[in-house]
């Protein structure tokens, strides 16, 4: 039997993250945050000194560099970062380091291996669109600017980092420029995909709304 890829893109914030937690859990198959893997390899990049500018050296070491997950951590070379990715730093060069096409493509490998292993909900930017073309269902998640930077600001605020509501705005609104103008594999919906705007949606119904379509 076929493995299930179902498939939630959109901008950020829109909330693909939190609702692809909550359905995988009700279907019981795996979650992949695809947008954790491109935030890996930037802070890696940020760590290690490497000039987020300078695309030779970040390909050399996203080849040698190892991604996994397990029990919804993500394990960057066997250690888990699931916070050192999640900070603003991060947050306004991972962009930059998203539009390098050989990272993609490595990237893009691990994630149709991953579908083609088990069954997977995957959010991202291009999942419906390019890395599964042909996946089982497709959503794209959209809400209006004010409210994907107010949840963000409300979820990075309550882990505790130092943030403000402006620069919030500003990193969203310059991924969402740089994501969805770069060459290869933008962000974009796909034809087939069903679109959801969120932003006068809670959680529940979004997540009520995702399973009817499943089912
Ligand atoms: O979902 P997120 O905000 O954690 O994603 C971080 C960045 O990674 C986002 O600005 C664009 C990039 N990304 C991408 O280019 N393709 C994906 N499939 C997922 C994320």
């Amino acid at each position: 039997m076929n493995n299930m890829v179902i498939a939630i893109d959109g901008p950020a914030g829109a909330g693909k993250s939190t609702i692809a937690k909550i359905v995988s859990n009700k279907l019981d198959i795996n979650y992949i945050d695809t947008g954790a893997m491109y935030r890996a390899i930037t802070y890696k990049a940020i760590r290690d000194g490497i000039d987020i500018n300078d695309e030779e050296a970040l390909i050399e070491m996203a080849k040698k560099t190892q991604i996994d997950f397990k029990d919804n951590n993500i394990y960057l070379d066997n250690e888990i970062v699931n916070e050192e990715i999640r900070t603003l730093s991060v947050s306004g060069n991972v962009s930059k380091v998203a539009q390098i096409k050989e990272i993609r493509e490595i990237m893009v490998e691990l994630q149709r291996k991953m579908g083609k292993r088990y069954s997977v909900i995957m959010d991202g930017r291009d999942i419906g669109s390019y890395v599964f073309k042909d996946a089982n269902l497709k959503f794209y998640l959209t809400a209006g600017i004010n409210e994907r930077a107010r949840r963000r600001y409300v979820e990075l605020k309550a882990k505790g980092h130092k943030i403000n509501l402006d620069d919030i705005v500003n990193d969203i609104k310059n991924r969402d420029d740089i994501d969805s103008k770069r060459s290869f594999a933008p962000l974009i919906k796909a034809d087939d995909a069903v679109e959801i705007d969120t932003t006068s949606k809670n959680i529940e119904e979004v997540v009520s709304d995702i399973m009817e379509y499943i089912k």
